[in-house]
């Protein structure tokens, strides 16, 4: 069994206060492109996962977990323990999502993981879990899984796992420019937090963000100028003060005319909306002499969330 999940792009993140169980209430527009994991089970006496980079993919897979701590691992066991059965699955997970790149990858792995062994233990025609259920399992394991199964473009609020479809025309074309080194999710958080109080933003705490009018027509209207201009990004402060020399990979895709670029998520991977496929390669062929940039990798969106292959 295996299942094909894309990566993310978030097209609005707006941070608002943090919460006392730990995770900030957000506005997280999320746009699921074209850069993509695998992950396969097959029965196995026991459960056990490997990763390696994707055929043709530079994907640096070092720093991904092999024990409990790998989310697909403990999706499996998740789902194991809701059907029933013991958890006995070998999983290989093929990566081309950049590990720790804030595009969502263990994430999507982990939904990856969800769908493959559900189906693989359950195969009957009207399974015990079904999408709802996996939905709420994906909730449990991240903020991002949720949106993995689900795909498109759509609006998360709450810790970003309630999730609406949004309305979308036509393609748009991305760059992704992956740096070395990952950088950690609740590192970047803690940063924006501690960048806000050193601002003396802690008296009057952020309010709860609201959706982007300017980002929902232009996506519904697949005006890709209009979506460059409404891109934002609350951690991307954070990530560019952990991590200095995304400003100059930011400045570099500028230069080269891109639309619209930010920080993907908690970064580093930086993002670059193009006019067109060929407007987005050769943005990427340009970008990868960067001294910033290990890899320009151009990509579409939106595209379906996890689905068997
Ligand atoms: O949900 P997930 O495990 O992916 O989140 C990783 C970390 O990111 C959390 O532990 C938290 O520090 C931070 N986070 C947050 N607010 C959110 C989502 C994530 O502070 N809405």
């Amino acid at each position: 069994m295996t299942v094909r999940v894309p990566a993310k792009v978030n097209l609005q993140l707006s941070v608002g206060p943090l919460r006392d169980d730990g995770y900030h209430d957000l506005v997280n527009v999320f746009h699921a492109v074209s850069l993509a994991d695998e992950v396969t089970a097959t029965p196995a006496a026991r459960l056990t996962v490997t990763v390696e980079a994707a055929p043709g993919s530079a994907v640096a897979v070092g720093g991904v977990p092999l024990d409990a701590d790998n989310l697909a691992v403990r999706a499996a066991l998740l789902v194991a323990e809701h059907l029933g059965v013991e958890p006995e699955a070998a999983l290989r997970i093929r990566k081309a999502i950049p590990v720790a790149g804030g595009m969502a990858g263990g994430s999507a792995d982990a939904a990856a993981a969800l769908v493959a062994c559900a189906r693989l233990w359950d195969d009957r025609e009207d399974p015990l879990l079904g999408r709802d259920d996996l939905l709420e399992l994906g909730a449990v394991l991240g903020s991002d899984v949720p949106f993995a199964l689900l795909g498109g473009t759509a609006v998360g609020l709450g810790r970003g796992e309630r999730l609406t479809p949004a309305l979308t025309r036509g393609t748009f074309h991305w760059v992704f420019a992956t740096a070395g080194g990952g950088l950690s999710t609740p590192v970047v958080y803690a940063e924006c937090d501690r960048l806000r109080e050193a601002n003396g933003e802690q008296a009057e705490p952020p309010g709860l963000p609201e959706v982007s009018e300017e980002l929902m027509t232009a996506l519904a209207t697949g005006d890709a100028k209009g979506l460059g201009a409404a891109l934002t990004n609350d951690l991307q402060a954070a990530a560019l003060e952990l991590r200095p020399s995304l400003r100059r990979t930011l400045t570099a895709g500028r230069d080269l005319g891109a639309l619209g670029s930010l920080v993907s998520g908690s970064g580093p991977t930086c993002a670059f909306l193009t006019e067109s496929a060929e407007h987005a390669a050769d943005l990427a062929a340009a970008l990868a002499g960067a001294d910033t940039v290990r890899e320009a990798l151009p990509a579409h969106g939106p595209v379906p969330g996890a689905v068997i292959i």
